[in-house]
């Protein structure tokens, strides 16, 4: 059976702006936020507390966090990797961090300048010191699906990966397939594999990029399976500047399109949501990739 309805955590302000090597005004990032607020998304992955320097778009976090208004009952989560970044999210009056590590040896090295297992020591007392403080914090995997230097992922390896993570005491694990690999039938193993270590649906989500063309077949599995927690970049957006493969997002459009058609309910709409892609694409100065934006785009 499929879910009645599906919470959209809407990633694109983060996940989506990440890649863009010309700076993207913060002005602006606030009324893209804003405007996906109006569209109805209630989950809006903000920004990132990373090291400056490894990602330069995101260094606006705290300038960001100030001006934006966060509006009541919206969920504002925000990337930490580590304690800096802790105590920089702190100092923002966040209440939802996210802990990103990753399934394989390489992408932890490229990612986070940590090996595997070093990824964890710097994780635990980020996400013990967060829920201390009355935080949720969602863990990410990424590289669940496959991993452009190491190729394949034992699907018992990633679900090791997030249970790990989720013993510190996260609420939701996120499973990435960062450069778009996964196709269906893995997406079933995958989620398998989490349920064999005792993580079922209910604490899952699936975040897919569109690289292959499969994001929308994978999240489908995914509901089949009983996941409700959908990622997803406006206009589809996205990319990973530490894994060179990896393209956009599921565009959040493609998946209110599908959702509608299965009489799924989100609470986006979507022409309001189109029209912030668009206004967004114009200030990237590129067209959005997503199928769902363009079809409903006149000419
Ligand atoms: P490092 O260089 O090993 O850091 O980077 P360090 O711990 O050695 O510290 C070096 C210096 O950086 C110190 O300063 C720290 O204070 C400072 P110094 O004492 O030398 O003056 N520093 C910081 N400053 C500000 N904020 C911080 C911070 N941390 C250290 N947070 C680190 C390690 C993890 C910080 C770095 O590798 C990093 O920032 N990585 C983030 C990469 C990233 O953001 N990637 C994209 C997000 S993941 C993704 O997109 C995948 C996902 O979408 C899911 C999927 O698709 O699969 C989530
Ligand atoms: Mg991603």
């Amino acid at each position: 059976g499929l879910p009645e309805r599906v919470e959209i955590y809407e990633v694109g302000p983060r996940d989506g702006l990440q890649n863009e090597s010309a700076v993207v005004p913060v002005a602006v990032k606030a009324e893209f936020l804003d405007r996906l607020a109006d569209a109805g998304l209630r989950t809006l992955e903000a920004t990132s507390f990373v090291h400056p320097k490894w990602v330069p778009q995101l260094a606006d976090a705290a300038e960001l966090l100030d001006v934006l208004t966060r509006r009541d009952g919206l969920d504002y989560p925000v990337l930490v990797p580590n304690e800096r970044g802790l105590d920089r999210a702190l100092e923002a009056g966040v209440t939802h961090a996210a802990v990103f590590a990753s399934a394989t040896e390489t992408f932890a090295q490229r990612n986070l300048n940590r090996s595997l297992d070093e990824q964890f020591a710097m994780f635990e007392p980020v996400v013990t010191r967060a829920v201390e403080n009355g935080l949720r914090v969602r863990a990410y995997v990424s590289m669940v699906f496959g991993d452009p230097w190491e190729g394949g992922v034992d699907p018992a390896q990633a679900a090791a990966v997030g249970e790990r993570l989720m013993a510190m005491g996260c609420d939701q694990l996120s499973l990435g397939d960062t450069i778009g690999v996964a196709t269906p039938g893995h997406v079933g193993a995958v989620l398998d594999a989490c349920g064999a270590l005792g993580l079922g649906p209910e604490t899952l989500a699936v975040h897919f990029h569109d690289t292959y063309g499969q994001a929308l077949s994978n999240t489908l599995a995914a509901l089949r399976h009983g996941v409700t927690t959908v990622d997803a970049s406006a206009g589809g957006l996205g990319g990973c500047p530490y894994a060179g493969s990896a393209t956009g997002n599921l565009a959040t459009e493609d998946l209110v399109w599908m959702l509608d058609g299965l009489g799924i309910a989100h609470g986006v709409d979507l022409d309001a949501l189109v029209a912030t892609s668009v206004w967004m694409a114009g200030h990237l100065g590129r067209p959005s990739p997503s199928r769902v934006v363009r079809a409903l785009t006149p000419a």
